[in-house]
């Protein structure tokens, strides 16, 4: 059986929240003990220089999370657990791939979109604040991605974009240069809540509603009461619907225990003792975590040691990939020359057209990419002659697409059909 790989971020430039725990790490660590997998977690610390200009910030963010992750039990021995800046490899992917990826392709990515519609909305320059690493965000993120060859990318769903740009820089950089990445697929999960925060929208540093993960016990314990509940008195039925404490509850009980508060809702427990029982539930899950968590926070040096060596076991894929990319793209040793000819064979991996008979008793073709994606369906035609004359007057120009039926993606059928002409000429 061959391992599926499986890689995700996390970006250092916040203290982790009950909602990262029960959104993404405690899934995660779960699905890393999985077998069949080969994990890739690592600090996105790149990532958070686009957001953040506090150096201390990064610092004691990158030291806070790679603790959190280590204290809920990710095991690096499994997991190949690193800081991305640690990879010098992954900037220098970051280049080859910026200089494969269409900039139309970044103006349309929703991050950057948004910054641009709220300057244009303010009636400012439609680019004010925004700078190269916000419109490169997502060329970093592919190289983080391909540079690994993942195949899965466990991410939430603002996050789907990103992945398909990465797919889509990826096959640019394949059909130039020959088929060096995997085409990596989000991988989103159903069955995580999503959870609320002290006002009750979803829990989020940018709403300032957050439970910090390790918050001591005394903290915690003010921190959860202080969720907003409604003005029912004790005595009164609560309702569970839209109650941000149950919702919280539920993130962290079991079916049974989940019934049993939905009971004492029922019977009128009070907001007070409701509290007291979540309290309790957290506390109970997260403070033998929390202490392994304070002890790291005390011993720095561990975590640098271990995210060393993780560092040590990426670079073991990354520095000799980076070598065939650098070969691939013509970045080479002078005295090798007489590669042109390899190049070529590179080359031919092209797009395609495959003609076919159906049952029907017409003559059809398809045209396919290299990696065999359907780029253009044929209707029927009466004879092969007449599908040839069709393939034919493609591969000379784009005038006899208006007699064939519409492509899912045009672009990539235009870009493919270039790319042969390109080839034939
Ligand atoms: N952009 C991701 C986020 O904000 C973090 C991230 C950076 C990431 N590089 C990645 C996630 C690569 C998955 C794969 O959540």
């Amino acid at each position: 059986m061959s391992t599926v790989r499986v890689l995700t971020g996390i970006t250092t430039s916040g203290t982790p929240h009950l909602g990262n725990y029960v959104g993404a790490i405690r899934p995660a660590i779960q699905a890393s003990r999985a077998s069949g997998v080969e994990s890739f977690y690592f600090l996105a610390d790149y990532h958070a220089l686009i957001k953040v200009d506090e150096p201390a910030r990064i610092q004691r963010s990158t030291l806070e999370i790679a603790a959190s992750w280590v204290a809920c039990g990710l095991d690096p021995e499994r997991v190949t657990f690193y800081r991305q800046s640690d990879v010098p490899e992954i900037p220098e992917l970051t280049w080859f791939l910026t200089c494969v990826c269409g900039k139309g392709l970044l103006n349309r990515a929703h991050a950057y979109k948004a910054s641009v519609d709220k300057n244009n909305a303010a009636g400012l320059d439609p680019d004010a604040d925004v700078t190269a690493g916000l419109f490169m965000y997502p060329v970093l993120m592919a190289a983080d991605i391909l540079m690994f060859n993942a195949h899965r990318v466990p991410v939430g769903r603002d996050q789907i974009q990103h992945i398909e740009m990465a797919r889509d820089i990826a096959a640019s950089f394949n059909h130039l240069y020959g088929e060096h990445f995997v085409l990596p697929e989000a991988q989103i999960e159903e069955t995580v809540a999503t959870l609320p925060g002290l006002d009750g929208r979803k829990m989020s540093k940018s709403y300032d509603n957050t439970i910090p993960l390790f918050a001591p016990r005394e903290q915690l314990k003010k921190l959860i009461a202080g969720i907003k509940t409604d003005s029912r008195a004790p005595g009164e039925p609560k309702d569970t619907e839209g109650s941000a404490l149950f919702q919280i509850y539920q993130a962290f009980a079991t079916p049974a225990e989940t019934a049993q508060l939905r009971q004492a809702y029922a019977d009128g427990v009070s907001w007070a003792e409701a509290k007291q029982i979540l309290f309790e539930r957290i506390d109970h899950e997260v403070a033998p975590m929390r202490e392994t968590y304070e002890s790291l926070m005390r011993h720095p040096e561990r975590l640098e040691e271990l995210l060393k060596a993780g560092a040590t076991r990426a670079r073991a894929i990354a520095t000799p990939f980076t070598a065939r990319l650098r070969h691939a793209v013509g970045l080479r040793d002078l005295r090798a020359q007489g590669e042109a000819k390899k190049d070529k064979a590179t080359k031919a991996a092209l797009p395609s057209f495959k003609q076919y008979r159906e049952a029907d008793g017409q003559f059809y073709f398809k045209f396919v990419d290299a990696q065999g994606t359907l780029l253009l369906q044929s209707a029927g035609y009466a004879s092969p002659k007449d599908a040839g004359a069709a393939i034919k007057a493609l591969q000379q120009d784009d005038a006899a697409l208006a007699t064939l039926p519409a492509a899912a993606d045009p672009q990539a059928l235009q870009a493919a059909l270039r790319q042969l002409r390109d080839a034939q000429a």
